[in-house]
Order: structure tokens, then C-alpha cells, then sequence
């Protein structure tokens, strides 16, 4: 699948709570990227009596493709399984699986996952070999990670690039500096250099602080960079992934049918499950960047339901 696509290539970076399969549909629909990635979900949930209610992070539709399951977790038999099971298609669809090494929340890394495995090289060796192991070769693995712990630290991606991985995501910054400063894309080049040495095959991908596509673009071509993950970005323009940026020119209109388009989907698919309080930050992605835009999302975020929010919407398009 990784080689049909063309390089650069760009993908939506997993934010948790954010790029859920409402979100995802609704980019798809307007400015898809080349790739997506689900939220990160926990392999112990995913192999837990809690499946049902964890697997919502896997929920798909045909219109997020190509997908990648995003995984995080500590026990190499529970990663072996997952991915035994995404293979065979207990979750729909996916192009690959991507194991995140990179989350710096410290309720997550207090127990050894994700951005700590850096400190733990012998466990996420094994991590990887149970994922590898469950993929059996039919879908490619990815790992997501940071330029180090508490420094940036080489030995971490030349450790990776030689455990066979088909991608590589390098966010710019080490787990200490969280998203304090800039990202280090000078950092991120000294890896893909070393991607060049080490293995060749495995595709590099920069993460941090891409405004825009074009910005993206141009990033890929400096630092010889296979793919660009675009996150934040996304939350200043919905188009972000679209040659022509047409947000800027959106009537205030235009903005809140693509909110009530979301909120729709969403009232669809979570069927109450999810509290409306969530819809919040996309209220704030979606109404902006007009005359008396803070009035209408404060009216609008103070609704109770999704019925309420979308009653709301269309009086103040009328
Ligand atoms: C709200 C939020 C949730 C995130 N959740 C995840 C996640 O589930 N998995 C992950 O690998 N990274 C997660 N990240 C990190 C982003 O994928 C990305 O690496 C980071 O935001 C830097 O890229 P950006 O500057 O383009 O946003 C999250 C970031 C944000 C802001």
C-alpha cells in the first residue's frame, strides 16, 4: 500500500478526542490528507471484557482510507494479538498499524508506555517483534515517536531504523520539552540521515508545527523527508490539506454548515453516548475568523444536546 502513494506524502496526526471518525469523515469529505491515523488505543482495553467501549477509538467508515490503527500499551502479547486482529479484520479496514512511542501524558508513561519506552529499549524491542510477529508481514508496522527523552538522543531512532519498521515518525521535540518550544526539524533531518544509513526502506515522516500543506510541502523537499503529519494545523483551517486554502474566503455561512454537518454526523454516530460538551472544540475550529464569531460559538456551546445545538445553528443562519 506505502508504495502506491505518492511522496511526499501527508498525514492527520492522531490527536485523542479529536480526530475521531466524525472529524475524519468530515475532512475526508472536504480535504483528505494521503493518510489517517485513529486516535491511540490501548491494547490492554482492546483485549479486555472494556472491548466494546474501547474499539469506538477503531470506528471507521470506507471514506477514512488509508487508515492506521494507532496502538499504545506495555505488554507485547496483548500488541501480538491486536494486530493478529486487525489483520483479520476484526476492526475493518486498515493500511497499517503504528505503535506510539511518543505521548509524553504522565498518567500514560508512569507505567512504562509510549514516550518511556525510550528509557526501555528491551521491551520496546520485544513490542515490536509481538506486533511484527501478528502483522505477519501483510500490513506495514510504524512506529510514532519524539527526538528523545529528556534530550535528544540518536541512539533511540538508530535502534529503531534496526528493528525492520516500514515508517518512522519523528515529532521534533523530546518528551521533557512537551509542546513548549518549536519543533526541531534540523533534529528530524539528522534522522532521516541516519534512516538513510541504517535502512534505507523505512520511510521518514516530520511531525511538529506544520501550518499548511505548501508549508508541509516544502519542509519534505529541505529535509528529504518521505511524508509531513500535519495536527494542530488543522485546528486553524479545516482545509489544511487542500492545494487552494479556501477558508480565509468562507462566508460565515459556509462555516457554520460545515459545523452542522459535523454535529449531524456526530449526533449519528455516538447516539448520545459522547457528551455535546466535546463538539465544543470543534465549535472553535469551525466558527472563527468572522465579525461576531466569539458571540455565536458562546450561544452555541452552551447548548445541552446535539437536537438544542442543532436548532441553535440554524436559527443564526437564518
Ligand atoms: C489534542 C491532542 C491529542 C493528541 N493525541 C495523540 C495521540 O492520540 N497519538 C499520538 O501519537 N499523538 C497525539 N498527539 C500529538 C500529535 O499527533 C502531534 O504529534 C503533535 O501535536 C505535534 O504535531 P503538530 O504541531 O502538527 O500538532 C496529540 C496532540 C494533541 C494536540
Amino acid at each position: 500500500m506505502l508504495n502506491k502513494i505518492k511522496k511526499p506524502f501527508l498525514i492527520l496526526a492522531p490527536m485523542d478526542d479529536v480526530t475521531d471518525t466524525v472529524f475524519r469523515q468530515v475532512i475526508a469529505d472536504i480535504a483528505p490528507p494521503d493518510i489517517f491515523f485513529t486516535e491511540f488505543t490501548n491494547v490492554d482495553g482492546l483485549q479486555s471484557p472494556g472491548r466494546v467501549r474501547v474499539q469506538t477509538k477503531f470506528k471507521h467508515t470506507k471514506k477514512e482510507q488509508p487508515l492506521f490503527a494507532q496502538i499504545w500499551g506495555i505488554d507485547p502479547e496483548k500488541y501480538q494479538l491486536t494486530a493478529e486482529q486487525i489483520v483479520n479484520g476484526e476492526f475493518g479496514e486498515f493500511a497499517g498499524v503504528d505503535i506510539n512511542m511518543g505521548c509524553p501524558v504522565k498518567d500514560v508513561i508512569k507505567n512504562g508506555a509510549c514516550s518511556a519506552l525510550i528509557n526501555d529499549r528491551e521491551l520496546a524491542a520485544k513490542i515490536i517483534k509481538a506486533t511484527k510477529d501478528g502483522l505477519q508481514g501483510k500490513l506495514p508496522i510504524s512506529i510514532k515517536t519524539r527526538l528523545g527523552f529528556n534530550e535528544v538522543d540518536y541512539t533511540w531512532h538508530e535502534f529503531l531504523l534496526k528493528q525492520g519498521i516500514d515508517v518512522l515518525t519523528v515529532h521534533g521535540r523530546t518528551k521533557l520539552e512537551m509542546s513548549k518550544v518549536p519543533a526541531n526539524w534540523d533534529h528530524i533531518n539528522e534522522v532521516r540521515k541516519l534512516r538513510d544509513k541504517i535502512s534505507p526502506s523505512t520511510l521518514i515522516v516530520g511531525n511538529g508545527d506544520v501550518k499548511d500543506r505548501s508549508h508541509g510541502l516544502e519542509l519534505a523537499k529541505k529535509y528529504k523527508l518521505d511524508g509531513i503529519m500535519i495536527g494542530r494545523g488543522i485546528f486553524a483551517d479545516p482545509y489544511v490539506f487542500s492545494k487552494d486554502t479556501p477558508w480565509q474566503r468562507m462566508t460565515p455561512k459556509q462555516k457554520l454548515d460545515l459545523y452542522e454537518k459535523h454535529v449531524k454526523l456526530y449526533a449519528k454516530t455516538w447516539q448520545g453516548t459522547k457528551p455535546v460538551q466535546i463538539l465544543n472544540k470543534f465549535c472553535k475550529i469551525y466558527v472563527n475568523n468572522f465579525e461576531g464569531a466569539s458571540e455565536v460559538r458562546e450561544k452555541l456551546m452552551a447548548a445541552k444536546s446535539t437536537d438544542e445545538l442543532l436548532e441553535l445553528i440554524q436559527k443564526i443562519k437564518t
